[in-house]
């Protein structure tokens, strides 16, 4: 089978991951901070370091990252526990259902005052369109995706972050698309992300990582193998926002993916999937009958949409999937982009290959698409 969804979720995963996720199974079994053993000391220390890695890729200390069970809870939790009642958040057009639904429930809830930034041409996100909503509209929080994971589009994170800090307002950024193939050192004042698309680790496993002075409380309360004695959840990071038995596998895999993936690696494991995916644009740009619907310029995740007038994107995905080739069809998560970009009705079929992608798989992909 040629896998090329990674942006769903990366697949398969490198050796060393799963060797650590048996590792845990086979010989390890025990959890991180609760009790002495020299077993449990060496869980612990591996959980600490897994934080720390993420933490250096963010700009934020280790004791700022709290393991959740994805991206989906991590922006709930943050959204949560740091908005409160009449607040105004502004947001984008390309988030993903993990921030549109909470953010429409919590409307409901406590009565936000919410703005969706639109789409730009062909895509984008111009930085003056985020400094004219900041402005006019100023709102206590911006919540925003790095990448849109329909388009693959990268916005401009660092600049929205320094306007946002500029006017006053509190940054969250989801970055789930692009930890694993961008710098995610953008400033922003908390992040929310997924451990297993780019970043290769196991499904099941995400992170919040906010600054310190941010007022975000946590939303869960339970074990912590600490403070048996308080009636009240830990207050202190990143036990706050942590509670039960953590998925201590997934995290010994996300170890061994972060050492797997060193920084210095990425702009070539970027490039090598950019590669494709532009010759995979360029080869089906040559059909009439296709429509690509790739932001114009600027910076892109290694994903390309795109649709075609003769077929349904889930009549294409059926055509590929015979010939033995997953890719995503449909709306991909992302509620609001398709009115944009025009694909309201069947969303778009979504090619997404990861770093070990070659020439020849895109050949397949492009010869199972010629009729
Ligand atoms: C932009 C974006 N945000 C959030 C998520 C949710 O991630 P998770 O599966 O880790 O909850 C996804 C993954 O589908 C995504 O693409």
């Amino acid at each position: 089978m040629l896998y090329l969804d990674h942006a769903a979720t990366s697949f398969p995963k490198p050796a060393a991951v799963t060797a650590a996720v048996l590792r845990w199974y086979h010989e390890l079994g025990v959890s991180p901070g609760r009790g002495d053993s020299q077993r449990t000391t060496e869980v612990t220390r591996l959980v600490e370091q897994t934080r720390q890695g993420l933490g250096r890729r963010l700009g934020l200390p280790g004791t700022r990252v709290a393991f959740t069970s994805g991206a989906t809870e991590s922006l709930n939790l943050f959204l949560r526990g740091f908005l409160r009642p009449g607040d105004r958040v502004l947001t984008t057009a390309f988030e993903h259902s993990s921030v549109a639904r909470p953010l429409q429930a919590l409307q409901r809830e406590r009565q936000l005052a919410l703005q969706i930034l639109p789409s730009g041409t062909g895509g984008s996100l111009p930085v003056a369109a985020v400094q004219a909503a900041l402005a006019t509209f100023a709102p206590r929080l911006f919540v925003f995706t790095h990448a849109s994971n329909v388009t693959g589009a990268v916005f401009d994170a660092a600049a929205f972050c320094a306007a946002a800090r500029a006017a006053g307002t509190t940054t969250l950024l989801d970055v789930s698309q692009t930890a694993g193939w961008f710098d995610l050192q953008v400033g922003a004042d908390a992040f929310a992300g997924s451990a297993h698309k780019a970043l290769l680790g196991p499904p099941g496993l995400g992170f919040l990582a906010v600054r310190e002075g941010v007022p975000v409380v946590g939303q869960k309360q339970g074990g912590t193998g600490s403070s048996r004695a308080l009636a009240e959840h830990p207050a202190a990071w990143p036990t706050a926002f942590e509670a039960g038995t953590p998925n201590t596998p997934a995290i010994l895999g996300l170890h061994a993916a972060l050492h797997e993936l060193d920084d210095a690696g990425m702009p070539t494991r970027r490039a090598r999937a950019q590669a494709a995916i532009d010759a995979l644009a360029a080869a089906l740009a040559a059909d009439p009958r296709v429509v690509l619907l790739q932001p114009p310029s600027g910076p892109r995740t290694p994903v390309l949409s795109f649709v075609r007038h003769d077929l349904d994107p889930a009549e294409i995905g059926a055509i590929l999937d015979q010939a033995d080739i997953h890719v995503r069809t449909g709306h991909h998560c992302a509620p609001w982009v398709h009115a944009w970009l025009g694909t309201e009705a069947g969303g778009t079929v979504r090619i997404s290959p990861g770093a070990d992608v070659t020439a020849a798989d895109i050949l397949a992909v492009s010869a199972a698409l010629v009729d």
